[in-house]
């Protein structure tokens, strides 16, 4: 089978990598893909969401399978243009439609459906800008600190946590006003939940659903948690508290609701969803859904799943997933992320990368790179995922910081705390 696998960052590499080790899969095709994607399929120069050019493509390459990485194209409905469209019937779509996209493409779209079906999440209200004062009212009901979510995609920066009252009323006037454009018209206004955070994620055919091994990704620049956020400085997988205890209430309150949730609903799910979970005094609740992998815990995730990803890939589309296990390696994984001095602020690009041929012990999965000349460079902010395994933790975190300090590059620069809070 040919497969056509869209994005371009180190989650993409990673899917890339674990699609291209299974034998049912003839051509492996990456549109728009990176430097590393190369090196396991074939990039195509197609950004991810031009679907004309996509169903083109797919066409003429005898493509039967799409396999979407992003949000983005899934939110635009992807799914749909495919299944609305007779020529294009013979290639399946791995992700949901647009409509169930808006677990993750609307904030108040998920909380309501989270309430409807029970599922534990945070106290919250939303409001528009006509509802200023009433959105004030509410603030002050609540605890510091204040939590406010635009509505829409603001490609992760969409989360504003602020401990004073004053400042929480300022800025929400800010985000009515288009601090985030279009995607703050509506905010959703929650309870703060403290604790630590793990990334559940299951593939559903829509009825029936198999779980991926979780993760913990670490967002914050700096050592310790500090700093801005960023698209994710590393991860790490399996995650301790996600025992077998914590994982059947994750199962039997969150996952399998949500999955009854969507077939209730009539929401059309063929793919992955990702669970962003809160572990809050050994409950977990759910501070939010996306409909897609998680990045950088693929580059983790990956490491860990055994079985072949595309006969998984192939049941979800045939709705045919029920009764299949998924077998893990039982050994750690995790993923340290390089990235250009100055990220997430500003930063240069198109330094020449070295080093990468004498790492042994790790999988390196490129995130922001790009080929000049023959070589590689850096091509964004977070530049490379440095994947290892170990026995435990402190193994696997050992091979990707040695693996981490071999590659080279100008103003290059790593968190080596990953893990530290478990
Ligand atoms: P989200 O885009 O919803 O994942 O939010 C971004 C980040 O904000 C999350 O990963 C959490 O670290 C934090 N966050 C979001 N909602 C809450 C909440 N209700 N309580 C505490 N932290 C939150
Ligand atoms: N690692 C969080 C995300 O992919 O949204």
């Amino acid at each position: 089978m040919n497969i056509l696998l869209l994005g371009s960052g180190g989650r993409e590499h990673a899917l890339a990598w674990k699609i291209a080790q299974s034998p049912r899969v003839e051509k492996l095709y990456i549109a728009p893909g990176n430097a590393g994607t190369s090196q396991v399929g074939e990039n195509v120069a197609i950004s991810a969401t031009d679907f004309d050019k996509i169903a083109e493509f797919a066409l003429a390459n005898n493509v039967t399978m799409i396999v979407v990485g992003p949000e983005d194209p899934l939110v635009k409905g992807i799914y749909d243009y495919f299944t609305g469209d007779e020529r294009l019937s013979g290639i399946s779509v791995i992700g949901p439609s647009r409509e169930a996209a808006q677990l993750e493409g609307s904030k108040s779209f998920a909380k309501e459906f989270m309430q409807k079906y029970s599922i534990p999440t945070a106290a919250y209200r939303s409001f528009d800008g006509t509802q200023l004062e009433e959105a004030y009212s509410f603030l002050e009901t609540l605890k510091a600190p204040y939590v406010l979510k635009a509505d829409g995609l603001c490609a992760g920066k969409g989360v504003l946590i602020l401990d004073s009252l004053e400042e929480a009323k300022a800025q929400l006037k800010e985000m009515f006003s288009g601090m985030f454009g279009n995607a703050s018209a509506t905010v959703v206004i929650e309870e703060f939940l403290d604790g630590i955070e793990c990334s559940v994620f299951v593939l559903t055919d829509g009825k029936n659903y198999v779980t991926l091994p979780e993760a913990k990704d670490y967002k914050r620049i700096g050592e310790g948690n500090t700093g801005l956020n960023t698209g994710g400085m590393g991860s790490i997988s399996p995650v301790p508290f996600a025992d077998a205890e914590w994982m059947r209430k994750v199962d039997e309150r969150i996952v399998r609701p949500t999955v009854e949730g969507l077939a209730k609903e009539n929401l059309t799910y063929k793919g992955f969803i990702f669970f962003g979970l809160i572990n809050v005094e050994g409950e977990p609740m759910v501070i939010e859904y996306n409909v897609r992998m998680g990045d950088p815990e693929t580059e983790s995730v990956m490491l860990r799943l055994k079985s072949d990803i595309v006969e998984l890939f192939e049941k979800v589309a045939a709705g045919t997933l029920a009764g299949t296990t998924v077998e893990f390696d039982e050994r750690t994984a995790v993923c340290v992320m390089l990235v250009s001095g100055g990220y997430p602020e500003a930063y240069d690009k198109g330094f020449e990368m070295t080093g990468m041929e004498n790492v042994t012990g790790s999988v390196l999965f490129h995130a922001g790179t790009a080929m000049k000349d023959g070589k590689v460079v850096t091509a964004g902010g977070r530049v490379m995922a440095v994947s290892s395994y170990g026995e435990n933790r402190d193994e696997a975190l050992a091979a990707s910081f040695k693996s981490a300090k071999a590659i080279n590059f100008e103003k290059k620069y790593f968190r080596s705390d990953i893990g530290f809070d478990l």
